[in-house]
């Protein structure tokens, strides 16, 4: 689609913010600013500096979401499939489901994340190194809080050299500075002041801190039990909300930077291996359709799949609740593991 003359962007472009910010909405919007200063213009600066993006705008705090609600809304609507009436569903109950995969032949690895960010401070994109450092400093102290069955280390990445970042960047425990898409809004910037993640003993939980959200709380495993993975995750979120207060809005439920994560903001899934898959793409294609699923590379978004290990998850996450998408992914799976005996 090409956007209408007199928008800052003329680019031929599939992104959310080509199909949504008509010129009228960009002229009703472009000189409002949010309680902490943020702008239009500074929220689609990712879109406009990567026209091959597929949504290309970002939050600058909890307000922006009412503030350019003319244009999130259409685009969350869009990305999140909404029907009239749609709302936050906020049910996060401890989850029994069967392993599918016992023996491990397909699943790898479950891994299940929510992002969360704390309302009295700007989004990742919009802080100065002042507020990132608090930030970390107020996350700090709740992780010390913690209950002896969720307790385990910070570290800060500013602390590491070279060999001990790469080390935890080994085992999957570190995060790099963000992709293009990212940096060009403003989520990048000081990195790695700030930034850190906190690793329970057993390893399973884990929080990032300061990456494209305040937090992104995670629960990873190996294998394919997701109830397992989904039960621990639960228990961290619960005690650290007691702690923190989350940017939420009845509605629209958590907020995130990206306005793909709003809502449960949870994102489940696996690492599996399928070979037969591989070679009969449709196949996978109809089944992830029929159970709102998401198939990415084996190393994540935007990547490629390598040696049949697909990333599939949920695509939806904002209108169903962290335990229908939970299910959903459950059942998607099933028929995903049927299909790959059988072919
Ligand atoms: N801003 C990027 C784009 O529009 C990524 C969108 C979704 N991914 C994310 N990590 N928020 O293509």
């Amino acid at each position: 689609m090409k956007a209408e003359p007199g928008l800052p962007f003329h680019v031929f472009s599939q992104s959310s913010i080509t199909k949504h910010l008509t010129l009228k909405r960009y002229n009703d919007l472009k000189d409002i600013r949010t309680p902490s200063g943020y702008s239009l213009d500074q929220a689609i600066r990712s879109g406009i500096k990567n026209p091959d993006s597929s949504i290309g705008i970002y939050a600058g705090d909890m307000e922006s979401y009412d503030c350019f609600a003319q244009v999130l809304l259409p685009i969350i609507e869009d990305y999140h499939h909404l029907e009239p009436g749609w709302s936050h569903k906020p049910d996060l109950q401890e989850a029994v489901l069967p392993d599918l995969d016992p023996k491990q032949t397909f699943i790898r690895s479950s891994r299940i994340r929510v992002a969360r960010n704390l309302g009295r401070f700007p989004f990742s994109g919009n802080m100065n190194p002042d507020q990132r450092l608090a930030l970390e400093e107020t996350v700090k102290q709740a992780f010390k809080t913690l209950p002896e069955t969720l307790s385990g280390t910070y570290t800060s990445f500013t602390n590491l050299n070279e060999k001990q970042f790469n080390a935890l960047l080994e085992k999957g425990l570190a995060f790099r500075k963000g992709d293009r898409f990212m940096d060009a809004a403003g989520i990048n910037r000081d990195y790695p002041l700030g930034r850190g993640i906190f690793i329970s003993r057993d390893k399973v939980v884990r929080v990032w801190v300061n990456e494209e959200d305040h937090l992104r709380i995670i629960a990873q495993s190996p294998g394919g039990d997701i109830a397992c993975v989904f039960n621990r995750l639960i228990q961290m979120i619960r005690a650290l909300e007691d702690k923190l207060h989350f940017a939420f809005d009845r509605r629209k439920g958590f907020l995130t930077a990206c306005p793909t994560n709003i809502g449960t903001a949870m994102r489940a899934g696996v690492h599996i291996h399928l070979e037969k898959l591989e070679k009969n793409p449709s196949f996978l294609e109809t089944i992830a359709r029929d159970h709102h699923l998401q198939i990415r590379g084996t190393g994540g978004e935007k990547t490629a799949v390598e040696q049949a290990v697909f990333d599939v998850s949920n695509a939806r996450r904002l209108g169903i609740s962290a335990n229908t998408i939970v299910k959903d992914l459950h059942e998607g799976l099933q028929a995903i593991i049927h299909t790959e005996r059988n072919l």
